[in-house]
């Protein structure tokens, strides 16, 4: 429209549509402590069940003798395999295609194992009778190192034909649970072979837990008289819940009613299906009254599921200019007892293959075994779109190595590999098309901001101070560029458990011009009520603040996969902007109507349709609303609303430039961030200010990771780390100030040209922190140390080196 008058401005400013800074609409309930959780739901009669736990990380179970705790008083019920097995429900699938035990079946696998579920008045009682319950155990020999899995004579997985396929083809062993391979290996083996450099370096990515604030738990009600399941829980995708708890309970789909309410943090924690869930709903099913089941703390770290442990092992070749011509990876991934990852069906290894990176590489090959140990399962993206950051963080240390190798600067030799702008849409060597990007841009715009010259130029007088014996401080420069891919679908390539991973928006506008849109996504902290409004603001022309945003009610919401790897965006928020272009193209004709003129004489302008050529003859969305509603239309059926489902053509592939500055002192092993800049590019912004609110709290999450958080066993297969005095958690005293930054480049495939935005910081974070402590060391000889980099590793590499008197 050509009307820029502050009129029209003042229109703009009043929809508080997208670009716009607005403030997050939840935060009115969560900051005075008004959001409603799962263990704020109290219903009359309600019991609490909890889990009676394997102390042993691979035992024989010879004996369960509940008596003692069943002759508490205030217990209901203690429910054991055995008396699940009669209904099938001892055992459960899990999102891989495997099956993981909901009680323990003989055997248990790993500590903290579920082996008796107790049913109790309250929690305390039912905490009093875990300790009565009477297990008998005989111990067997336990596996914690996947390679070593590989060569035991020890069966893991009893259950299991050692000689059968599993669900992604055949396995090596009976400690083996599949092979995914993609690429050209021998191609690839003969680039490396022949080029000018080669740098290998073998890497461990330790195994880490996403730790939400809230743990994870439910309630469930089965109401007997109407045959209603209602469970209320921490669920990321609470359509794919009320699926599998159909096809498991046999109790028929519209008869369950799934509730995601207020969920305090997810991380991909709360994707997979856990045996507390299957018992409550059990229990609740067996007593006939509601069932409560909450994780407390040390439940949550050791059990529900961990993160990575990935063991990588890497060879890059390049010309002597620099120019990288292959790469070879090969990950031995650890999945402890059962597989439980939750990838889509076709990616066993989730992402990994999109390890190439940021980078120009013209052939390549990534091999992945995955390995059955003695830990807790799960393998989720944690804050990751499926297992994009362990790509992310190998492809950057590989470049780091090749710099080392060449003895180049690696922002520099990042520079030269990077596809170029005009190379997108990009066909990576390992199957994706890259669908937008300009690196260059990016990395120019992060370098100058941090004035990178200059402070190599202060790194190495540093390091000549150190030598000299004046500083026993040295300084790191972490660099890394990220690509990421988020926004699964396509439905033909991915889909969790046979579902196509499309999503969907569902609008109604209310007579009186105001409007609820309810999604198939659920929030966990990511302010969807606040942005998805302000799709719809600038779709439809009604303020963000007269749309209620729904998520989480499957018995209102439009079946949709829910909310992890970024995908809310791309794909929710995509059906938001489809679903709003269906009402704004019947708000067309009922204004085309009420003007008296054709449906292409009007235009919409901000909050109305105008008569072309004539802006003084409008009508406003509310009239439009309410004519909708009250005036009967020729051939136009009455009301105002929409629905899309949303299949994405493909995903979206945001991307960061991230640079960070630490100081570390050689004695101590402790790290100082000095600075920490981060360039984001999540294509179209919808809101800035959630947008810098993700990158705080995913770059907070990624130096955790890089620098002490850590699901550590010893060789019993005791969990180490399984508290908070252990389990490294960073508070406002470890965290530094960031510097945030973008440019825009959009996702010319999505409606809007938005692209995901919330794990970006978390995948790009972790190999920039990473780096700046490898790159402080690099002058005194160190290629690659493992992290986490907490001060006793630190200390270890500058002792190793050298580097005390
Ligand atoms: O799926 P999830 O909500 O975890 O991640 P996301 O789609 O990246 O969105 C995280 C938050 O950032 C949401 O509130 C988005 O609407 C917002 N966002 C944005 O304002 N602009 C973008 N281009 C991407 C996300």
């Amino acid at each position: 429209m050509n009307d820029m008058t502050p009129e029209r401005d003042a229109r703009v400013a009043n929809l508080k549509g997208m670009g716009c800074s607005r403030k997050r609409v939840e935060d009115a309930r969560f900051t005075q402590g008004k959001g409603n959780y799962v263990d704020d739901i109290s219903l009359p009669g309600m019991l609490t069940g909890d889990f009676v736990r394997s102390p042993y990380a691979h035992a024989r179970i010879k004996s369960i003798n509940t008596e003692a705790a069943m002759a508490l008083e205030g217990v209901v019920a203690v429910l054991t395999a055995q008396d699940l097995a009669p209904l099938s429900l001892h055992w459960m699938p899990t999102l891989a295609g495997d099956k993981q035990m909901v009680l323990a079946d003989g055997k248990v696998l790993f500590q903290g194992q579920e082996v008796a579920f107790v049913v109790a008045k309250d929690r305390y009682i039912a905490a009093d009778a875990i300790e009565l319950v009477e297990v008998e155990y005989e111990e067997l020999p336990v596996i914690v190192d996947p390679i070593k899995s590989l060569q035991s004579d020890v069966v893991l997985r009893e259950d299991l034909d050692p000689k059968a396929p599993g669900a992604h083809g055949p396995r090596k062993h009976h400690n083996h649970i599949f092979t995914w391979e993609v690429g050209d290996e021998a191609g690839t083996n003969a680039v490396i072979d022949d080029a000018d450099v080669v740098a290998e370096a073998s890497m461990y990515y330790h195994r880490t837990h996403p730790c939400p604030l809230e743990p994870c738990g439910c309630v469930a009600s089965m109401d007997k008289v109407n045959g209603k399941l209602t469970l209320w829980g921490t669920f990321q995708a609470p359509h794919v819940v009320r699926t599998v708890a159909s096809l498991l309970s046999g109790i028929e789909e519209h008869n369950i009613r799934v509730v995601s309410p207020d969920i305090g943090g997810g991380f991909g924690n709360k994707v997979g299906v856990y045996p507390g869930y299957v018992c409550s709903i059990v229990a609740s099913i067996v007593t006939g009254v509601p069932v409560k089941w909450v994780e407390d703390r040390m439940d949550n770290l050791m059990t529900t599921a961990f993160a990575r442990d990935y063991w990588m092992t890497g060879k890059i070749s390049a010309t002597k200019e620099g120019k990288i011509t292959g790469l070879h990876c090969h990950v031995t991934a650890d999945h402890g007892a059962f597989d439980a990852c939750a990838d889509p069906t076709k990616f066993p290894a989730g992402f990994m293959n999109i390890c190439t990176g940021s980078y120009d590489i013209p052939i390549a090959y990534l091999g992945v075994d995955g390995v059955y140990t003695n830990k807790a399962p799960g393998g989720v993206s944690y804050r990751c779109s499926f297992r994009v950051t362990e790509a992310v963080y190998f492809i950057e240390r590989m470049i780091e190595v090749l710099a080392i190798e060449m003895d180049m600067d690696p922002a520099e030799l990042r520079r030269i590999n990077f596809i170029k702008k005009e190379q997108f849409p990009y066909q990576s060597a390992l199957g994706w098309e890259y669908d937008s990007g300009d690196y260059h841009t990016a990395w120019d715009k992060a370098l100058k901001a941090v004035d990178y010259d200059g402070l190599r130029k202060e790194q190495a007088e540093r390091v000549e101070a150190f030598k000299r014996g004046e500083t026993r401080t040295l300084m790191g420069i972490g660099l890394s560029f990220f690509t990421e891919i988020v926004g699964a679908g396509p439905v033909k390539n991915c889909d969790i458990l046979g579902m196509g991973m499309f999503d969907s928006c569902e609008i109604r506008i209310h007579p009186t011009g105001s409007a609820i849109a309810r999604l198939g996504t659920i929030s966990q902290g990511q302010g969807h009520a606040t942005t998805f409004a302000q799709i719809l603001a600038s779709e439809i022309g009604i303020p963000a603040d007269s749309i209620t945003i729904e998520e989480g009610d499957t018995d209102t919401a439009p079946y949709g996969l829910g909310t992890y790897g970024s995908r809310s965006t791309p794909v929710a928020g995509a059906a938001t902007a489809m679903a709003g272009r269906k009402i704004r193209a019947k708000a067309q004709m009922i204004a085309a109507y009420l003007l008296e003129v054709h449906d292409d004489d009007v235009e919409f302008d901000v909050d109305r349709f105008v008569v072309k050529g004539a802006p003084e003859r409008f009508k406003t969305m509310g009239e439009i609303a309410y004519a909708a509603y009250n005036q009967a239309i020729p051939g136009i059926e009455p009301g105002l609303e929409a629905v899309s489902y949303y299949d994405p053509p493909n995903m979206t592939y945001p991307f960061g430039a991230y640079v960070c500055v630490m100081d570390i002192d050689v004695d101590t092993g402790v790290t100082d961030i000095r600075r920490f800049y981060a360039l984001d590019d999540c294509g179209t912004r919808i809101n800035p200010m959630v947008i810098e609110g993700q990158i705080h709290g995913g770059l907070t999450e990624a130096l955790a990771v890089a620098l002490g958080q850590e699901i550590a066993y010893d060789e019993m297969g005791n969990v180490k780390t399984g508290t908070l005095m252990d389990f490294f958690l960073p508070t406002a005293w470890e965290v530094p100030n960031y510097e945030t930054d973008h440019t825009v480049t959009p996702s010319p495939h999505h409606p809007i040209g938005a692209k995901g935005v919330g794990e970006s910081p978390h995948v790009g974070g972790v190999p920039c922190f990473s780096n700046a402590v490898q790159d402080a060391f690099r002058p005194f000889g160190n290629r690659h140390t493992n992290m986490p980099h907490d001060h006793w590793r630190i200390w270890q590499t500058a002792n190793a080196l050298g580097l005390h008197h």
